[in-house]
């Protein structure tokens, strides 16, 4: 029988103060059995401790264009997460000004199933072009992981439940993600042929 494949991870960081902590949500997705290549926004590289991140990837960090750009994994998933108020914008509107949103566009492009969590303060959850950008990137597909309305709606989810949203989304049927990750093409963003890591060995009954 063939090894079960390790699902591949897109996380894109942005500039928000939860990105200092990734290496948590890295953690998480280790013990979930995720291959995760890390990229970032235009801000989402500074507040990132690179040295922590690094060795929880197989694969190389991805902060800025590159020629020949790093061989990654097709995407399986892809997790935005923290994401700013300018990120989820820039998403909604299509605007691809950095390494880590032009990844993102191109897996929307790919119906590879991503998840946003949003960071962001209650005046920025409230503005009308973020619920509209909400509302534009739910009508395609994307899962925005909201803090709770009546609280903090800006706040981040905890990382465990963005971990626990992206295991649901792998386990949604390949033909209800319809062109997920196994037709993804080589756009000018590079990526690897299908060559994935087996999954850790599993204890025997
Ligand atoms: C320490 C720090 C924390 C920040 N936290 C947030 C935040 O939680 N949400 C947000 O929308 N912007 C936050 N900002 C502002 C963004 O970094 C800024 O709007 C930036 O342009 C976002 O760019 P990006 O979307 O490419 O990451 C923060 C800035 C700093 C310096």
């Amino acid at each position: 029988m063939t090894a079960p494949l390790s699902p591949a991870v897109y996380l894109v960081v942005s500039g928000a103060g939860p990105t200092a902590d990734i290496a948590l949500l890295l953690t998480l997705a280790g013990e979930a059995g995720w291959t995760v290549c890390v990229t970032a926004t235009g801000a989402g590289a500074a507040p990132l401790d690179v040295a922590q991140v690094a060795p929880l990837s197989p694969y190389p960090l991805r902060l800025d264009y590159e020629k020949p750009s790093p061989l990654w994994p097709p995407a399986d998933l892809v997790i935005v997460a923290p994401a700013t108020f300018n990120t989820l914008n820039k998403l909604a509107a299509g605007i691809a000004d950095s390494i880590g949103l032009s990844l993102i566009a191109e897996c929307l492009g790919l119906d590879v199933p991503t998840v946003v969590a949003p960071s962001l303060n209650p005046a920025l959850a409230r503005h009308p072009r973020y619920r509209a950008s909400v509302e534009q990137l739910r009508s395609w597909g994307v899962q925005v992981l909201e803090g709770p309305r009546s609280e903090s709606p800006g706040s981040m989810r905890p990382w465990s439940e963005i971990v626990r949203a992206g295991g649901a989304q792998l386990r949604r049927p390949l033909v209800e993600r319809a062109g997920a990750a196994h037709s993804s093409g080589r756009g000018w963003v590079e990526q690897e042929p299908p060559q994935r890591s087996p999954d850790p060995p599993q204890a025997a009954p």
